[in-house]
């Protein structure tokens, strides 16, 4: 059934993005709903990140159209950064400016405040993500990995944004760093009343803090619901990854 306009975050239909002669998303279609955790699983290399970019504006579009908070999205605009935070995959912090200086980028990109309002935002943002005051002056080389996230994930919150884009960000942390990462996220989405887009190949993740999961494969969306009608699922590409070897070792063991 259609939903109304409001219920939806993010609307994508018939989405054609290529390289060259390489298409990746092929008349790709996907509604995110306001509020939620969506979760992204696909192959490596299969367009999830292109997705995200697309979306953002950041990749230009073959064909389709992108709705964001009922707005439509330009083929090669970019689009307002006051509509959401991106945590990248690639998630650098700028590495020659403090922590605090990274967290106030986007402000002073985009607004014009005072330094004293700046600072209090930053340390605002930085005591949201779980950091303490006296981390604003380290510089990003002096930062664990679980910290770098944090500041990025504060950096992306800078501007209040409605929705947030993570592309794989409890990558490269330990299994607890991950899962107190997953539980912010989750605290964050809840308070802050957040859309949360997130890619993510963490299994931990999907199933406790994705409300929904999309599955990519071919180019498209072939399965899409709680995680535990991915389970169910009969596409073969989603039974292979759910049900595969490894991940029926990982979710043996999170029993
Ligand atoms: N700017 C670009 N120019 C040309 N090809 C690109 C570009 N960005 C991505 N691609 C290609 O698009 C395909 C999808 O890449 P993408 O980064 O979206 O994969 P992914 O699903 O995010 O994979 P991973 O899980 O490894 O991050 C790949 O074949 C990649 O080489
Ligand atoms: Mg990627």
């Amino acid at each position: 059934m259609e939903g109304t306009q409001e219920e939806f975050a993010i609307r994508v239909r018939d989405l054609v993005v290529g390289f060259g002669r390489q298409t990746v998303l092929d008349h790709l279609s996907l509604d995110v709903r306001r509020g939620e955790i969506l979760g992204l699983v696909g192959a490596s290399g299969g367009g999830k990140s292109v997705l995200m970019r697309t979306i953002i504006g950041l990749i230009p579009r073959q064909g389709g159209t992108i709705e964001v908070m009922g707005q439509p999205i330009g083929g090669r605009t970019l689009g307002a950064a006051t509509t959401w935070g991106i945590l990248f995959q690639q998630g650098a912090l700028f590495s020659s400016l403090t922590v605090r200086q990274n967290v106030q980028f986007p402000l002073r990109e985009n607004l014009v405040l005072s330094q004293e309002l700046m600072d209090e935002i930053a340390i605002a943002k930085l005591e949201m993500v779980g950091l303490r005051p006296q981390d604003a002056d380290k510089y990003p080389a002096e930062l664990s990995g679980g910290m770098t996230k944090r500041v990025a994930l504060a950096r992306a919150l800078a501007l209040d944004p409605p929705i947030l884009f993570l592309d794989e960000p409890t990558s490269g942390l330990d299994p607890i760093a991950a899962g107190d990462f997953d539980a912010l996220i989750r605290t964050l989405q809840k308070t802050l009343g957040l859309t949360v887009f997130m890619v993510t190949h963490d299994l931990a993740s999907l199933t406790t803090v994705c409300d929904r999961v999309a599955a990519l494969a071919d180019g498209k969306i072939v399965a899409i619901g709680p995680m535990r009608e991915l389970l169910q699922s009969e596409h073969p590409w989603v039974r292979a990854y759910f049900h595969g070897k490894r991940s029926q070792m990982l979710q043996h063991q999170m029993r």
